[in-house]
């Protein structure tokens, strides 16, 4: 049997290594802030409203913005929101909005055609 290299050997460590850290299911630090279906419209607006007046970026769910459509409060809500736990680091209390139930955090990148969710 012919005899590896160590630096050979090193690659291939790393190498499969590698493989295997992109199979197994890694805590994902990326991470969310959406509307919930359940919440009120009353409850999101109000939620809407607060995120533009504390400074985040309304314009991606303006008419001419890349998350406008679809044209529902959900949707639009769950974009701002986001927005705001992103600007404080997603730390829990940023996604704890006026009501509790209106929002949650999630793992799942709710980014869509060419509106992206931001997440860090
Ligand atoms: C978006 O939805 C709102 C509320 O339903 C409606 O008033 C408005 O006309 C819609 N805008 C467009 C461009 O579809």
């Amino acid at each position: 049997m012919a005899k590896m290299s160590p630096l050979l050997m090193t690659l291939l460590f790393i190498v499969l290594s590698s493989m295997m850290m992109n199979q197994l299911p890694v805590a994902s630090s990326k991470k969310w802030c959406v509307a919930t279906p359940t919440a009120t419209e009353k409850q999101l607006g109000d939620n809407m409203e607060f995120a533009c007046a504390i400074g985040v970026d309304c314009r991606p769910i303006m008419p001419s913005g890349a998350c406008f459509l679809p044209n529902t409060t959900l949707s639009h809500a769950s974009f701002l929101m986001n927005s705001y736990f992103q600007s404080h680091d997603q730390t829990d209390h940023a996604c704890y909005f006026f009501f509790p139930d209106s929002s949650i955090i999630t793992t799942t990148d709710p980014s869509y055609d060419r509106c992206i969710y931001p997440s860090h």
